[in-house]
């Protein structure tokens, strides 16, 4: 069912691989509220991937972006004021990769190379895409900016290795930039920390399906799908929640405030 809570809203979405991804399922669910979007991705995962079906169905426009890439960003965002004639409204940040986890290199065997592709593409590459939206003032005022994170940012746990740290990173570039961004703009900045969810970003992470499982039985509400994600980043994007910023928000089933018990 949709309440056109984004009637009228414009915005950018990263991410969407293919109809696996969460950011798909996000696309797909602010368009059903009355958004008008602009896609991106990789060149590579442009050409390989089915992100030309999503734009279709969307009526919306791919903008090919490496988000390490400070040039490409400040291409992306002219491109995107350009289409929608000026400021927007929300953005989502969905890129995530490790090379250390693709490669099948534990956390006390890191390739330091690696370790830095996986917080350049999956940290840093938020702080680069905020700066840019900043400098270029390409955001209207009480605008709405969420990057997706997980739960290993906060608990210590085996198998996702070098993400966790970049997930803490994450979450702190949005508290930073959240306190900047709400100062000049009334912007806010939250990270959503999301259910593990069958997707080929999560399919790479080492015990992904007894993970599944695990949280799947601790989880009060059942283990968060793409879709429960989806309507919970819409309601991010949406007036709604104009006063809630710098936050790590779980779409987690309530999985985070369980101690996982025998007797569960
Ligand atoms: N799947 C899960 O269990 C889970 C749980 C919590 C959070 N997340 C996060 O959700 C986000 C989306 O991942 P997903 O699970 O939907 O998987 P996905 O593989 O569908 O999406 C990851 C996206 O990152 C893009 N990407 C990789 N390198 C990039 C770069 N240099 N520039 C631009 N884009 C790049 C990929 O092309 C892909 O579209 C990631 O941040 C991921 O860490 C996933």
């Amino acid at each position: 069912m949709a309440y056109n809570l984004l009637k009228g809203k414009k915005g950018l979405i990263t991410g969407a691989l293919n109809e696996q991804s969460i950011a798909w399922k996000i696309a797909e669910t602010v368009c059903a509220e009355g958004a008008q979007i602009v896609l991106t991705n990789t060149p590579v995962s442009i050409r390989f991937g089915e992100v030309g079906q999503l734009a279709e169905k969307t009526g919306s426009i791919v903008i090919p972006a490496d988000a390490t890439s400070v040039e490409d960003l400040e291409n992306l965002v002219d491109k995107t004021m350009e289409h929608f004639g000026g400021p927007f409204d929300f953005v989502l940040h969905a890129v995530g990769m490790s090379p250390n986890l693709r490669k099948g290199r534990p956390y006390d065997d890191l390739n330091y190379d690696f370790y830095q592709k996986t917080l350049d593409i999956s940290a840093l590459s938020f702080h680069k895409l905020l700066q840019t939206l900043y400098k270029k003032d390409a955001l209207r005022e009480w605008g709405s900016v969420v990057a997706l994170s997980y739960i290993a940012a906060d608990r210590a746990m085996p198998g996702y290795n070098d993400m966790a740290d970049a997930k803490a990173v994450l979450q702190s570039i949005t508290r930073n930039f959240g306190l900047l961004y709400a100062r000049k703009r009334h912007v806010r900045i939250n990270t959503v920390s999301q259910s593990p969810t069958r997707t080929t970003a999560g399919s790479g992470i080492a015990g992904m399906e007894e993970m599944i499982g695990y949280t799947e039985r601790f989880s009060p509400l059942g283990n968060a799908s793409a879709e429960d994600c989806a309507r919970y980043v819409t309601t991010l994007f949406s007036d709604l929640t104009r006063k809630v910023t710098m936050q790590n928000l779980y779409s987690d089933g309530g999985f985070s405030a369980v101690l996982p018990h025998p007797d569960l």
